[in-house]
């Protein structure tokens, strides 16, 4: 069950383009002021399961083996591996967008730890975590701009967007907050969108079919439900050594997620507990051993894997097969039975 990241084969396969990314980072963070440097470089050294770059690079070859949309049929499939410099620095615009989230993220959650060290608001200040995810975001405009790609700045914008709204819909009062069809949603805005559309941008930038592109997107919707639903089952499951950041966080804030949806259909009792968004003291305990006792994790896990099948049924049913796309099959393996 606990599998290294490292050893996976996936990340072995763009180990090169991740080193390469890495290094181009240095550059895209590069700033005249020494503290703005530290705060904004910090998540980029201590680097985390790089989950995002690795699917956008393999999705880009992966991609980029379908015949093109300007090629006529009788083009035979181009089997050398490639990949485009703008794709490449699309796998870094993805990973820094990401990386700003993360540095709002724990102010909001008021999180002291990311990545197993101290998260950058507990090193710097709340405001200097907030700027310095504005400064990443900035960056990532600049380095998405250079593409010269519309289409792709579009997509990306909207992932931003994308993700301040879910961020609300998380954290404001809401009547259907109990209906497991909103949490997906808000669940897509949150955390699917970023990767989905990335994929969808990589396949854009190859000039693919209309349907590659389609398919693009939707392996990476449905992998991000999925790894979003493995996320809050772990924040039941998981203790905060393991996890490298605050275990039975969600319910902590009162954020209702998957697990407990799904135990209040077998424990109503607690739907009234999240309504008063767990204000009396026992309202968290109840609601845990709720969670314990039904199959709420259980049926959280086999939401997700069933978004995982999903995910690998459309690129295989699309894309040539490539040694690219058998690691976007393995990813979403990988995806059910990370622990971390
Ligand atoms: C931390 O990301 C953020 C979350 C747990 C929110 C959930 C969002 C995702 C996990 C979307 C990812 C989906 C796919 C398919 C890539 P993380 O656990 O990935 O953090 P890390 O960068 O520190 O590894
Ligand atoms: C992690 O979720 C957080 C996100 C996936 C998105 C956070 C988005 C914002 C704060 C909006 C601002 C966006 C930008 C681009 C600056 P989590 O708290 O459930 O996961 P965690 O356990 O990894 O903290
Ligand atoms: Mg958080
Ligand atoms: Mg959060």
């Amino acid at each position: 069950f606990s599998r290294d990241v490292d050893s996976l084969n996936p990340f072995k396969l763009v180990a090169k383009e991740l080193s390469g990314i890495a290094k181009s980072f240095e550059e895209a963070v590069a700033i005249n002021h020494p503290v703005l440097q530290r705060a904004a470089s910090y998540f980029l050294h201590i680097t985390g399961k790089r989950f995002r770059p690795t699917i956008v690079i393999l999705m880009a070859y992966a991609v980029n083996a379908t015949p093109s949309r300007l090629a006529n049929s009788k083009q035979s499939v181009d089997s050398s591996p490639r990949i485009l410099p703008s794709q490449l620095k699309l796998a870094e615009i993805t990973e820094l967008i990401h990386v700003a989230s993360l540095l709002h993220d724990d102010v909001i959650d008021v999180a002291d730890s990311r990545r197993g060290v101290k998260s950058v608001n507990a090193l710097f200040g709340n405001q200097l975590s907030v700027l310095a995810g504005d400064f990443l975001l900035s960056r990532a405009s600049v380095s998405l701009a250079r593409l010269r790609n519309c289409d792709v700045v579009e997509l990306l914008s909207t992932v931003i967007e994308h993700l301040v709204h879910g961020e609300v819909l998380q954290m404001t009062v809401d009547d259907n907050k109990d209906n497991l069809q909103v949490y997906l949603q808000k669940t897509f805005l949150k955390t699917a969108s970023l990767i989905a559309n990335s994929c969808q941008a990589v396949a854009l930038l190859s000039n693919c079919r209309e349907q590659v592109v389609k398919v693009a997107f939707e392996y990476g919707r449905h992998l991000g439900l999925a790894y979003q639903l493995v996320d809050d089952a772990l924040d039941f499951t998981g203790s905060s050594t393991s996890l490298g950041k605050p275990a039975l966080s969600d319910i902590h804030q009162g954020t209702l997620t998957a697990p407990v949806l799904f135990a209040m259909e077998q424990f109503p009792e607690i739907r009234e507990y999240a309504k008063r968004r767990f204000k009396y003291s026992d309202d968290i305990s109840k609601t845990l051993l709720a969670v314990e006792k039904s199959k709420g994790i259980e049926r959280t896990l086999e939401l997700a894997k069933e978004h995982c099948s999903l995910a690998k049924q459309r690129i295989l049913e699309t894309l040539p097969d490539t040694s690219y796309r058998s690691a976007l099959v393995e990813m979403a393996d990988f995806v059910l039975t990370r622990n971390k």
